[in-house]
């Protein structure tokens, strides 16, 4: 169980000193516009995932004025994670269990993020970069070789990409690049497919339970031509990768097709039934998680009652409790989330008034 049972925040945007003990499963944050509530949500994910879900850039996290900002959770089985980020260069400690980390790789296993917010469209409109991401969230969680194998292919890309900038070709080395890059995909490849087959009967299961959407097919593409090996590509576009100096197939370029019909999900489905698309799929990866790995992350959900009536909030809110997840909520005014909820399920409350927070 990821929970997390304490939670402190300082001099983050408008929060200069938050301590709050969060419920295990739902957590309900209400107050006016600019309160501080996604501020919340931001501090939770900047210790799950490092960054932020708003901005790319630290400058805007670390309140006005002020030369850092700290975030601190107790996750209920007695894990700690501390995150403190300053203005100054390369200003940013994280710590697990007290000791200091190179990397996020095992504070982000201890604690899933998920996030459900008016960005999480981007899943259906934006670049396939968008749903890579999403992709390669659960299956990091579930394949702990993922990663590595994914940096590696990284570096190879680099690499790649660099010696097919210069001036004259240097055709041996990028052979020695492209074999090791073919081993790697090949792998990335088989982690990702065997992560969606695991994923595309629950997301099934899960969207049936939100909308009906006979026409919706979901599939999973490896980033180059299926009919052909890697290497038989790279060879075939050999001058076009020259042309434009960056390879353009491989692992980095795999993708999730969502359409109806023949037409992408963006083009069709309105606002309300992409957000029930986007939140089945988000759940769908969180019953994965628990089904695999026995882990429960914690679903991050802001402002869900924009864009959905109340007998869709209902079913949103019925299926992240049947996650039996932590869930923190966030709405303006509380009675948008009141009676979605079975009455045996009493969410913790917390009012943001200010950049201050009261249960
Ligand atoms: N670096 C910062 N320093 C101080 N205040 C900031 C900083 N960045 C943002 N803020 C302010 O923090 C406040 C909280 O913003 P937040 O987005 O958390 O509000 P919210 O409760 O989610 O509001 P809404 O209901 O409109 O979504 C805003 O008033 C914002 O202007
Ligand atoms: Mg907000």
């Amino acid at each position: 169980m990821a929970a997390i049972s304490r939670l402190d925040v300082l001099r983050l945007r408008n929060l200069s000193e938050v301590h709050i003990a969060p419920a295990e499963s739902i957590n309900i944050l209400f107050g006016d516009n600019g309160s501080g509530k996604t501020s919340l949500l931001e501090a939770i994910h900047l210790l799950g995932l490092g960054r932020s879900f708003r901005s790319q850039k630290l400058e805007p996290l670390i309140q006005d004025g002020l030369e850092d900002c700290v975030v601190f959770g107790e996750l209920q089985d007695g894990v700690s994670i501390g995150l403190s980020k300053t203005r100054k260069q390369g200003g940013h400690v994280l710590k697990l269990l007290g000791e200091r980390q190179r990397s996020w790789v095992d504070a982000a296993r201890h604690l899933p993020v998920q996030i459900l917010n008016s960005e999480s469209f981007s899943l259906l409109e934006g670049s396939p970069k968008v749903r890579r991401r999403f992709l390669d969230w659960g299956v990091f969680h579930v394949e702990h070789e993922f990663v590595n194998n994914w940096r590696k292919a990284a570096k190879c890309i680099a690499h790649r990409n660099l010696l097919l900038k210069e001036r004259s070709l240097d055709r041996k080395q990028l052979q020695a690049w492209d074999v090791e890059l073919v081993r790697l995909a090949r792998q990335l490849d088989e982690s990702r497919r065997s992560y969606f087959t695991l994923f595309h009967p629950l997301f099934q299961e899960t969207l049936r339970k939100l909308i009906e959407l006979p026409n919706l097919t979901i599939s999973y593409s490896r980033g180059w031509d299926d009919s052909k090996s890697l290497e038989e590509v790279f060879s075939e576009s050999l001058a076009r990768d020259i042309k434009y100096g960056v390879t353009q197939n491989g692992p980095h370029r795999a993708d999730l097709i969502v359409r109806v019909g023949r037409l992408g999900a963006e083009e069709v489905l309105s606002r309300g039934q992409q957000k029930l698309l986007v939140s089945a799929m988000k759940v769908a990866q969180g019953h994965l998680l628990s089904q695999v790995n026995g882990v429960r992350g914690v679903y991050l959900v802001d402002d869900l009652p924009s864009e959905l009536d109340f007998a869709n909030r209902r079913r949103v809110c019925e299926l992240l409790v049947g996650l039996e997840c932590q869930v923190f909520l966030t709405c303006v005014d509380q009675a948008e989330l009141e009676n979605c909820w079975s009455s045996a399920l009493l969410p913790r409350k917390f009012h943001v008034e200010h950049g201050k927070i009261s249960q």
